[in-house]
């Protein structure tokens, strides 16, 4: 079996919006660059929407990104990429200027060029970790070249009672039919973001869907929520009040996505 040279890391939630994915993306960066010790990058999918991902680690997104590569225009995916301000081990590729309705391309097309387009900023950045920022609602030739090449897929939703439902669809509609008809091999890790005291039991309704993976329940934390409003990213600040179980339960999350992804390049664990 051929090793990975870099592992990917998919940040998603099918349709519903606002649930942490990019908060949780740009922190992870940071947190997964110092435990791996390597340069880790993160690829901002973010179209159509305020591309917080970027800006929370210091880059300034209004400039060519991967959309801009993907529809072909910029060919150069070097042109694409700058360094955290807060960290220089974390690259970061914004989305681009590009809104939806110009992303006239088909599925395949983008595929090819998504590949490429990794590949190559593995090569440049010397990653050995690949985040991938969704939107929700992502059109299908972002989403499909995304999920595919992810060995590891976040779904981030809110901690409540519906999101069983909603992972019920998301089962449904992407994992399944990569696991079970494609063989795809996906670890697939669920996270319950903004957590509120009281609402117990929504842990073990989603532990099936965590397939290969694990479930993290994140805290609701409003000094997490000041911060990521002024755009840095809560990880870097000292750890008083409801910031410091929000960085524990970030911390349990990168020790288990560096478990997991030292298991994929070392062969360990083998994908299809
Ligand atoms: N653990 C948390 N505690 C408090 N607020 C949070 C937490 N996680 C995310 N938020 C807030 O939720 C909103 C949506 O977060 P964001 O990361 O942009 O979601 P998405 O990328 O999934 O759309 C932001 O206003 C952010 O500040
Ligand atoms: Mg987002």
């Amino acid at each position: 079996m051929l090793r990975p040279r870099f592992v990917a890391a998919a940040f998603f939630s099918g349709s519903k919006g606002g649930t942490g994915k990019s908060t949780l993306a740009a922190n992870l960066a940071i947190t997964m660059s110092q435990a791996l010790k390597s340069n880790v990058l993160l690829i901002d999918l973010g179209i159509d929407s305020s591309q917080t991902a970027s800006r929370t680690l210091g880059v300034v997104p209004e400039r060519a990104g991967a959309l801009d590569f993907l529809i072909g225009s910029i060919n150069d995916a070097n042109q694409l990429v700058s360094r955290s301000t807060y960290l220089p081990t974390v690259f970061v590729v914004p989305p681009g200027n590009i809104r939806s309705y110009q992303l006239a391309i088909s599925v395949n097309e983008s595929f090819n060029r998504w590949v490429y387009l990794i590949n190559s900023l593995v090569m440049s950045t010397g990653s050995q970790f690949i985040i991938i920022d969704l939107p929700a609602n992502a059109p299908t030739p972002i989403l499909i070249p995304a999920l595919v090449t992810s060995q590891i897929i976040n779904v981030i939703l809110d901690h409540a009672n519906y999101s069983e439902y909603v992972l019920r669809e998301i089962d449904d509609t992407y994992i399944q039919p990569m696991i079970t008809q494609l063989r795809y091999r996906k670890i697939v890790n669920v996270v319950l973001n903004k957590a509120l005291p009281g609402l117990d039991g929504v842990e073990a309704r989603v532990r099936g869907f965590a397939h290969n993976g694990d479930v993290f329940t994140v805290p609701m934390s409003p000094i997490a929520q000041y911060l990521i409003a002024a755009m840095k990213p809560a990880i870097l600040f000292e750890p008083k009040g409801s910031l410091a179980s929000f960085k524990r339960a970030i911390e349990a999350i990168t020790n288990t996505l560096t478990r997991q992804v030292k298991a994929l390049l070392t062969g360990s664990i083998g994908t299809a």
